[in-house]
């Protein structure tokens, strides 16, 4: 991997006001996209409130929303507001992706920066910037240096998104502390977070208003797609969509802490992160969209290629399926009370032992990574205690866990071990020991860490989601870029972007992951689910869903299953993407099963990727091609709904042709009574190729197509 750089031109133009396409007409601003297909109109009302509409190809598809804040201990900024200049400006910049779903981005834009005063005194100043891409629109607020104010305390952004019909949405409820919901599908004005409140298997949540996180995603009954986001998330709190189920508005909803009657604290000058807008005819430009990370600063970390995307595998499921367990020594005693001993009790899974056997296990199969977890002290003191402070050591093994041997059998056999540590949502206690956490691992040699914040916060009041934990999720990322440490961080704040910035933030959970399925809560993640995932989650960046169940009806647990087929959890390392996928069964699961041999010659790193087709919450067929080999890999995943595809293998390049081998649901498959029923064939493809595949009741396919 080579260092990212910007590329290409780069382009800064001021125009005259009165130029071209854009002009200021009675305190309206218009700025149109480099290709005309969106139109942003800026403007003050008449009672002095900032507010602006989008047009889509000549149709509204945002009408008139307003803009302001409110403050503590100041009056808010929302009328009385007079315009005092404009300059409009265009970019065309190409950048490089380390890693990711292509290599090149193409950051193209016409944008405009508005400085608006209040009319009485203080005459405080507040500056918009607007973004017209062909892909979307974004907006983001700038406060700069004001006579006698240092700093600001938000109580309130009003920023609002006034729809312009009553659209599907697929939406989870805006909770304070947690993405791990089911997705719903319902209209604008039947959404209510509220009612979502009831999570038997989630270990914090907080849901205060009739509000939704982002992204969300909509189709209006035209048939175009907006999904509703925010780019950089820097010193600020995370924003969720409160919903006017009546007025068909959503506005911004800063994600508070019952420490501070405040929701956001900043010195000045700053800038607030940008509201986003991604809007496509197509449901799969939204996902080949690239707004959210054009929005963010460019690489800060310069060359990271001390890390390598790579598939993973780990000890991590036998304890979701509990035939493992995190901790050393805990016992249950006479009366029923969990108590450590300080002894083992044989159902440690972070053995040396049996981390050398996925290590073996990894180094066979063309598998470049191990997760351990469980291998340090702290385990007996989780879930459910109150005090989690200065309970997780992030430098100490249990005494069955050779980390240091590991470390270099791992390297004799060309596998890096992956860090873990779960600091049970006490991120003090983690801060307290990052630097030593982290020069542990630049020792060992080990280059990425998944980190875990399972828990209500501490201290009390916190929320993951709030401004305190925004800083200190930025301050592990650059903590460890230090130590050149990537981050996987599970009970994330959402992506919103920031790889561009941190290359080194490569993945993070945020969303329902694979791991409902042992725990089976209300049947786990149902079919529709992913499908829905790749249309909202998916659109902030890339997602650790761990896939590669093969024991899809989950032996060990009874009554419960993976509401897939087999050749779906293969067709999801194309579809969901990271530069880190874990092959997460037990290895004995893949032992001898021929449908493995996808998992072990699917790329993690794209140079290229292609929507081919798909519909929010039905399906989706996506087509990457692989950095370095020119090999393609194709995924399609449906819902509960079977359906005939045909791909049109156009995508493949002029005059070559390719080993192609199909994974496809058999005659009898469907995902609740024969989920295992696969068909693999080998035959050659190429782009004439035109072939109809058929994918059962939560189906798949997957095609991984070789060079020849
Ligand atoms: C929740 C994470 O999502 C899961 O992957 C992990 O195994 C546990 N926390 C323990 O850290
Ligand atoms: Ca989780």
């Amino acid at each position: 991997m080579k260092q990212s750089f910007l590329t290409g031109i780069f382009t800064l133009l001021l125009f005259a006001l009165s130029s071209c396409q854009n002009a200021l007409e009675e305190d309206t601003l218009t700025l149109h996209s480099p290709q005309q297909t969106h139109r942003i109109d800026i403007y003050l009302d008449e009672a002095g409130r900032p507010g602006y509409r989008v047009l889509r190809k000549g149709n509204r598809v945002i009408d008139s929303s307003g803009l302001g804040f409110e403050f503590k201990n100041q009056p808010a900024l929302l009328n009385g507001i007079r315009w005092v200049e404009s300059e409009l400006f265009s970019e065309d910049e190409t950048w490089e992706m380390p890693w990711g779903e292509q290599r090149e981005v193409r950051n193209h834009y016409n944008g405009a920066r508005i400085v608006l005063e209040e009319q009485e005194p203080p005459g405080r100043r507040l500056i918009l910037n607007f973004r017209a891409y062909e892909d979307g629109i974004a907006f983001r607020y700038e406060f700069p240096e004001q006579e006698g104010t240092d700093s600001l305390l938000i109580t309130a952004e009003k920023s609002e998104f006034k729809l312009t019909g009553d659209h599907m949405s697929w939406w989870i409820p805006g909770d304070w502390d947690i993405y791990e919901h089911l997705y719903n599908t319902s209209r604008v004005s039947e959404i209510n977070a509220l009612s979502k409140q009831d999570h038997p298997n989630l270990a914090s949540t907080y849901i205060p208003e009739n509000a939704v996180n982002t992204p969300v995603t909509m189709r209006s009954d035209e048939g175009v797609h907006l999904s509703f986001h925010e780019a950089d998330l820097t010193d600020y709190a995370g924003m969720t969509l409160k919903v006017d189920p009546d007025k068909l508005m959503l506005s911004s909803a800063l994600v508070g802490s019952d420490r501070m009657d405040y929701k956001v604290g900043r010195a000045l000058p700053f800038h607030t992160p940008w509201r986003t807008i991604q809007i496509a005819d197509r449901a799969g430009d939204l996902i080949e969209s690239r707004l959210i990370e054009n929005l963010n600063e460019p690489n800060k970390l310069g060359d990271v290629s001390w890390f390598t995307p790579m598939k993973y595998v780990g000890i991590w499921w036998e304890m979701h399926l509990g035939i493992a367990t995190w901790d050393y020594g805990m016992t249950m005693d006479d009366s029923g009370q969990w108590v450590d001993t300080g002894k083992a009790h044989g159902k440690h899974g972070a053995t040396t032992e049996n981390t050398r056997r996925y290590i073996d296990f990894a180094a066979a199969n063309n598998i470049k990574g191990v997760l351990v977890e469980g291998w340090n002290t702290g385990w007996e003191r989780w879930i459910g205690f109150e005090d989690r402070e200065g309970v997780f050591d992030f430098v100490t093994p249990y005494p069955d866990y050779d980390i240091e041997a590991l470390a270099a059998y791992g390297r004799e056999k060309g596998v890096e071990i992956i860090m873990h540590h779960e600091t049970s949502a006490a991120p003090r206690t983690y801060e307290q020991q990052l630097d030593t956490a982290y020069a542990l691992m630049k020792d060992l040699g080990m280059h990425s860490v998944k980190t875990g914040y399972v828990g209500k916060i501490i201290p009390k009041g916190e929320y993951h989601h709030g401004q305190w934990m925004v800083n200190h999720y930025r301050k592990v990322l650059e903590t460890a870029a230090k130590y050149e440490v990537a981050i996987n961080a599970h009970e994330p704040i959402k992506a919103t972007g920031l790889r561009r910035t941190y290359p080194n933030a490569i993945s993070r959970e945020g969303l329902r992951g694979q791991e409902f399925n042992a725990w089976s809560v209300e049947g786990g993640n149902p079919p529709e689910h992913l499908p829905i995932v790749a249309y909202t989650r998916m659109l902030a960046g890339p997602i650790d869903f761990t896939p590669g169940i093969f024991d899809i009806g989950l032996t060990q647990k009874p009554g419960s299953q993976v509401n897939t087929t087999l050749a779906q959890q293969l067709a999801l390392y194309v579809v969901i993407y990271s530069p880190i996928q874990m092959a997460c069964d037990l290895p004995e699961n893949y032992e001898g099963q021929p449908a493995f041999e996808f998992i072990r010659d699917v790329g993690v790193d794209w140079e290229q990727s292609k929507v081919l087709s798909g519909e929010v919450g039905d399906f989706v067929t996506i087509a990457r091609e692989e950095r370095g080999t020119g090999n393609w890999f194709v995924g399609a995943i449906t819902d509960e709904s079977p359906r005939e595809l045909e791909i049109d293998f156009n995508f493949l390049p002029e005059g070559l042709s390719y080993s192609a081998t199909v994974y496809r649901d058999g005659p009898q498959a469907h995902y609740k009574d024969n989920p295992t029923d696969i068909e693999i064939e080998t035959t050659t493809i190429d782009r004439n190729s035109k072939i109809k595949y058929r994918l059962a009741a939560g189906g798949g396919l997957a095609i991984s197509l070789i060079r020849k």
